[in-house]
């Protein structure tokens, strides 16, 4: 069976890696407009990078968790699985997948927002760094803001439309075009989350709980 699965912030949010929008959720600590878009980068790049050095040092140290590793888990199984996901988060790697699709970009990446180049990130980024390649004084993470087309999106169209399978995990379903993915589905289409989200009734199926419990029976059903 093709599956194709969107994550979102819920899927790490046990691993200790805080969500947007539920009760602490950094959207609720943060200001978006200061930190995730490119008029608050150009504004002040000393916070945007404190926000995503912070952000990138609570990745380090946090784990991959069993709905991480069940989905690793599922990708070795017979299915041809494609694992898309709006977390920037390195935790599905960490867990054994491979090809993850990052579509708003990853916090172990860095930009040159003068010429395009991308590298490593180092774990603390700071407005004064150089680009490694044209040394222009503008690196920044290499994370999709507010504004900005997430990545790979022909890709992700084409991966989701050919799905028999289409699931969301662990997204509220508030931000597109990741929230649209479920009317470009053909297939069947299941949501799994800690409570529904904004789109829950576009999908043919929901099962609602923690990603650790929910997702790891999920994918012992479908991989026995
Ligand atoms: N298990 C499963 N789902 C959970 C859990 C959990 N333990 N904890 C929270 N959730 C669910 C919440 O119910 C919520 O629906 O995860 C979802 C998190 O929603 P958001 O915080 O909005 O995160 P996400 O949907 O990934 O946000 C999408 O918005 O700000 C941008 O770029 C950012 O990629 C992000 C995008």
């Amino acid at each position: 069976m093709r599956i194709a699965i969107l994550t979102g912030a819920g899927i790490s949010a046990e691993s200790g890696l805080g969500t947007f929008r539920d009760k602490d959720g950094l959207w609720t600590r943060y200001d978006l407009e200061e930190v995730a878009t490119p008029e608050g980068f150009a504004r002040n790049p000393a916070l945007v990078h404190e926000f995503y050095n912070q952000r990138r040092a609570d990745c380090i140290a946090a784990a991959p968790n069993a709905a991480h590793n069940a989905l690793a888990l599922l990708q070795n199984s017979t299915h041809d699985l494609a694992l898309i996901t709006q977390n920037v988060d390195d935790l599905h790697e960490r867990a054994g997948s491979k090809g993850v699709i990052h579509m708003h970009g990853a916090l172990r990446r860095a930009l040159c927002a003068a010429c395009d180049h991308r590298w490593d990130a180092p774990v603390a980024m700071d407005p004064s760094d150089e680009c490694p390649s044209c040394s222009a004084s503008a690196t920044r993470p290499d994370v999709v803001w507010f504004g900005e087309i997430p990545y790979q999106m022909e890709a992700i169209q084409e991966a989701v439309a050919r799905a028999d399978l289409f699931v969301a995990i662990g997204t509220s379903a508030e931000v597109y075009p990741a929230a649209g993915l479920v009317e470009t589905a053909q297939g069947d289409t299941l949501e799994i989350n800690l409570a529904p989200s904004a789109r829950a009734n576009a999908f043919n199926a929901r099962r609602f709980g923690p990603a650790t419990e929910v997702v790891p029976a999920w994918v012992d059903e479908i991989i026995k």
